[in-house]
């Protein structure tokens, strides 16, 4: 009896190993069909978050950056696990295929230049002129001002529409150099001379009152008190969202508030100024329509060059205003642009019918809810459906929106 309960443990005991390899088994299949199933490698991000643990193997990118240390969310870099699904990319033969597309499709813009000069290696320009934009009774301060870009290596150029960054002189609170800020360029690719080597700003001071102190913006006040001689950093050019369609036939509807018309001025030049006309080999035949926000007419920046295009130019070019402080909407309130879109939405709409209308929309950040509710409103008289309409322009190219 006790020979055989003797034989009975030891015959159990040895079933063990056999029962710990059979469960292992079993996990072991069941992870590898998780992975499958889910396309992710648990195992090895076990592996990868095991090693997290100690802390230790992490640190040593701790020292490279003293913020590194408090990434404890760093080690959590499962995500470098991820990267033997990367072995996967056998795909890669495949791109040459890619490769073959370009010719196929080239997007449209795809020669426009960007970030030729980045922030950390800026280009050095010099101020050659720097003048009030604005009429006698205005309200604040908005300068036009131009900058020398010859002699870049390589050339610092751009495109209607573009905007640059400027990094002004000196250093933050913290004692760094100041970010970059970004500003329209103001001033057609050819420049103001027609000479194809300089760019314009349109530069509103930034003043506010805070606490009963006059707090002047930093890189707006550097801007506009430069002097014609002075070097500046400047970055860029960037941004394509707000260039004009290659077509010549294209119509433009502008919706400006303050310096939003910077872009919108470097369009009209290229339409309609004399010279510019002769530079290039595009001749604007559609129709623009400039909508134009300010609070006073001594405000209405470039005026006396948009009234000459007009006169020059009736068929092509119309020009509205609303001037928030001397007019007043049907409801007596202050008129904004968006009040005179609703007066023309039934025109507008009709030209927004057609594929070969654009919308460019520049300026103050708070027009953008009052031009929707607007277009809403103005749509819904056309049975459209503004919610619905918009996604579609945007998408199609024909929406541009730079608010700031
Ligand atoms: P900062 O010293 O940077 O001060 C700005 C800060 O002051 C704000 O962030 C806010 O914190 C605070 N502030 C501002 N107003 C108030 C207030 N009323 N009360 C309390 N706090 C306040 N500007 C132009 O003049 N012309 C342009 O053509 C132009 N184009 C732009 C294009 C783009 C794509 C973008 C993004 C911006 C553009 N701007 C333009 C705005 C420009 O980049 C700067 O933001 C602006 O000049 C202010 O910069 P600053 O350095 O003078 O002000
Ligand atoms: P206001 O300031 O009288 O209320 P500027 O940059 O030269 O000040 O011009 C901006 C213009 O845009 C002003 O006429 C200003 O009117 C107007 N404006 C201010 N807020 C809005 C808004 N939410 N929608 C449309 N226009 C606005």
């Amino acid at each position: 009896m006790a020979y055989s309960e003797t034989k009975v443990v030891l015959g159990g005991l040895a079933h063990i190993p056999i029962i710990i390899g059979f469960f292992y088994l079993i996990r072991r299949q069941y992870s590898f069909g998780a992975m499958l199933r889910t396309g992710n490698n648990a195992l090895s991000e076990k592996v990868s978050s095991a090693p997290s643990k100690p802390a230790a193997p992490a640190k040593p990118a701790a020292p490279a950056k003293p913020a590194a240390p408090a990434k404890p969310a760093a080690p959590a870099k499962p995500a470098a696990p991820a990267k033997p699904a990367a072995p996967a990319k056998p795909a890669a033969p495949a791109k040459p295929a890619a490769t073959a597309k370009p010719a196929a499709a080239k997007k449209p813009h795809s020669e426009v230049p960007v970030n030729t000069y980045k922030p950390k290696a800026p280009f050095t320009g010099t101020v050659t002129e720097n003048y009030s934009a604005l009429k006698e009774g205005a309200i604040g301060k908005v300068q036009h001002i131009t900058f020398d870009l010859s002699g870049g290596d390589p050339e610092f150029k751009y495109v209607e529409g573009q905007s640059c960054g400027i990094l002004a002189a000196g250093e933050d609170a913290k004692g760094k150099p100041h970010r970059p800020r970004l500003y329209s360029i103001a001033s057609t690719r050819y420049g103001d001379n027609f000479a194809g080597n300089t760019l314009s700003l349109c530069v509103r001071q930034l003043q506010y009152e805070k606490d009963g102190e006059t707090i002047n913006g930093v890189c707006s006040t550097y801007l506009c008190n430069l002097s014609p001689g002075d070097k500046v950093k400047i970055s860029g050019p960037v941004g394509k969202e707000m260039l004009l369609p290659e077509e010549e036939d294209s119509n433009i509807i502008m919706l400006a508030t303050g310096t939003g018309i910077a872009p919108m001025r470097a369009y009209l030049r290229r339409m309609f100024e004399p010279t510019e006309i002769e530079k290039h080999n595009w001749k604007f035949k559609g129709k623009a329509w400039l909508f134009m926000g300010a609070p006073k007419t001594a405000n209405l920046l470039y005026n006396d060059d948009f009234e000459h295009y007009k006169s020059k130019f009736p068929e092509n070019l119309r020009y509205t205003k609303a001037i928030s402080r001397e007019q007043q909407n049907t409801k007596g309130g202050r008129m904004y642009i968006q009040d005179r879109v609703l007066e023309h939405a039934d025109e507008i709409f009709n030209m927004i019918e057609n594929p070969k209308t654009h919308i460019y929309l520049c300026g103050l950040k708070g027009m953008e809810p009052g031009i929707d509710e607007a277009m809403t409103t103005a749509a819904a008289a056309k049975g459209l459906d503004w919610a619905e309409l918009r996604p579609k322009l945007r998408k199609a190219g024909r929406w541009h929106a730079e608010t700031y």
